[in-house]
């Protein structure tokens, strides 16, 4: 029996796992949501949302999914993770991705069978097909001239390729380098972490969104408050602190979380960070 069912919630609350039904929407959250509907829906081209590790991006990518449901005129295609060898094998994955199965023996036969599909799909069929790529600091220059290519191919009104990175801000030193590419993003956007309130919030809704039906709330407003401090208001560390309480809860068989507990979990944690760093 897991420990959340001790505390009469259905599901684990604060798995780390990129899940959507767990997705908390903060105003800088909602913000990158709304923004890339908006870009997909306008057929606007390239956005790129930056975070550091643990502020979200996958969730988000997985939300933007499940926004756009079996919705007639769209085909989504996700890259999880774009360390391709050559540019040759980024371009033939993405022909796979697109169901294209003929047989292309170079660059130009992939980009010109792209091409030509994207034409077929967004004019005759209007149908907007969007690229997500993710972990999207590990495109290399190739693969960004290759995108910036693609980017080009447009009608009078709109992109025929609707391209969304989901990048940690180290990509953007290397794009910078590129001449054109930053300048082309429609939707440019830095994910913030959540503010002290945000993180009391987002607590709440992945306590309830477990089944958490109690009237207590099962974190004191100072745990949380230590909890921000800690985890600076990234969402994973967050997560993690959380699930490490909520365990401690148990084994000491309390009613809620309260300040001296999380003192103590914090100051645990801090040993393995120093330890770590030393
Ligand atoms: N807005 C949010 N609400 C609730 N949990 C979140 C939110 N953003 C991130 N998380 C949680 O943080 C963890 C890491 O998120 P993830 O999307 O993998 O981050 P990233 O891809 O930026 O490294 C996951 O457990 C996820 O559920
Ligand atoms: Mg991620």
């Amino acid at each position: 029996m897991g420990y959340y069912t001790i505390l009469g919630l259905t599901r684990e609350p604060f798995s780390t796992s990129p899940d959507p039904a767990f997705f908390y929407r903060s105003s800088s959250h909602m913000q990158a949501l709304t923004r890339l509907e908006i870009a997909i829906r306008l057929r606007r081209g390239l956005s790129i949302i930056l975070g550091d590790v643990g502020t979200g991006k996958t969730t988000l990518a997985r939300t933007l999914l499940g926004n756009f449901p079996q919705e007639d005129g769209f085909s989504f295609h996700m890259i999880l993770d774009p360390s391709f060898e050559s540019e040759y094998q980024f371009l033939l994955h993405l022909c796979r991705l697109l169901g294209l199965r003929g047989t292309y023996k170079s660059t130009i036969d992939c980009r010109e069978a792209i091409e030509h599909d994207l034409f077929q799909g967004g004019v005759m069929e209007a149908r907007t097909t969007v690229l997500l790529i993710d972990e999207g600091q590990k495109l290399s220059g190739d693969m960004l001239e290759n995108l910036r290519v693609l980017l080009n191919f447009e009608t009078n009104d709109f992109k025929l390729l609707q391209v969304v990175i989901l990048a940690q801000i180290e990509l953007l030193g290397r794009i910078r380098r590129l001449r054109n590419f930053v300048d082309r993003a429609a939707l440019k956007y830095i994910i913030n972490p959540l503010s002290e309130q945000e993180t009391a919030d987002m607590i709440e809704f992945r306590l309830r969104s477990a089944g958490y039906d109690g009237a207590i709330p099962l974190f004191a407003d100072d745990a949380v408050r230590i909890i921000h401090q800690f985890t600076q208001g990234y969402p994973r560390k967050v997560a993690l602190v959380c699930h490490n309480a909520l365990e401690a809860l148990v084994m000491h068989d309390k009613t809620s979380v309260d300040r001296s507990l999380i003192e103590t979990l914090v100051h645990d944690e801090s040993r393995w960070v120093h330890e770590a760093v030393a």
